[in-house]
């Protein structure tokens, strides 16, 4: 049993569409959660998916925000305009973000403090590729990811999470062990830890993401330091992230 409800949060990418948001909807809306259930569909899709689940504690969220507040910016999303149309969450600093649309760690910088500004929670996703696991690199790239992009954040009463996502998981069937999981977890918590402070770190909910699916979804949540869940490709199937969802009820207070 965690001290804390999970979050568990759906990462559609750049999939779904209106039939996809009526089957989530209708599979959501039959169960209630102990967990904290967020989703994130593509822009286009967040003020339905709100409208839908306004008498539900499901969570809208996006997958991306603009660095910039307002301006001539063609085809970006503001924080304040993600938090106008509903949005309670934004994912920051996505690897797909990072290695296609070459995003960096000053740049997620930017857009936790909008996000913060805005009143949404920033989820700052960080994780090593293959070749840096396989040189055990791990640990030097999450310092270097969570040193840039987190200090000087004013967060008195707001809320962050971390969402660690190895680049070699994800969408490749081959998720971390719980073990794996866990050590690293702890490794940011202690970096939180000496970048935030002790308190302001105790608040930080660190979610795993990587190949997550029912099958491995309780070991992942049973590790003390995994506070929730990211989940790609097994949210597109409703039935599946619900199920996912129940799991994590099972750990929640
Ligand atoms: P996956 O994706 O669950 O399909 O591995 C996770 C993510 O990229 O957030």
């Amino acid at each position: 049993m965690k001290k804390r409800a999970p979050l568990v949060v759906a990462n559609w990418k750049l999939n779904g569409g209106t039939d996809l948001i009526c089957t989530s909807v209708a599979s959501f809306l039959t169960k209630s959660f102990k967990a904290e259930i967020g989703i994130a569909p593509p822009y286009v899709y967040i003020s339905d998916m709100v409208s839908f689940l306004r008498n539900s504690a499901i969570m809208v969220g996006s997958q991306n925000v603009s660095k910039f507040a307002s301006g001539a910016f063609t085809g970006e999303t503001s924080a304040q305009m993600l938090k106008e149309v509903g949005c309670g969450f934004c994912l920051i600093g996505h690897s797909e973000r990072r290695q296609v649309f070459l995003e960096n760690d000053a740049s997620c910088h930017t857009k936790i403090e909008r996000a913060l500004t805005a009143e949404l929670m920033p989820i700052l996703c960080v994780g090593e590729n293959n070749q840096q696991h396989e040189l055990g690199l791990t640990q030097d790239i999450l310092y270097r990811q969570l040193h840039q992009a987190l200090p000087g954040l004013e967060l008195q009463g707001k809320r962050l999470c971390i969402a660690y996502e190895p680049v070699w998981a994800i969408g490749t069937g081959k998720a971390a062990t719980a073990e794996q999981v866990q050590q690293v977890h702890e490794y940011i918590h202690q970096e939180l830890v000496e970048i935030l402070g002790a308190e302001a770190a105790g608040q930080v909910q660190i979610l795993y993401g990587g190949s997550v699916k029912k099958d491995n979804a309780a070991e992942l949540l049973a590790m003390p330091n995994v506070d929730g869940l990211l989940v790609g490709g097994a949210s597109l199937d409703p039935e599946h992230f619900t199920q996912i969802c129940s799991i994590a009820n099972d750990v929640a207070p």
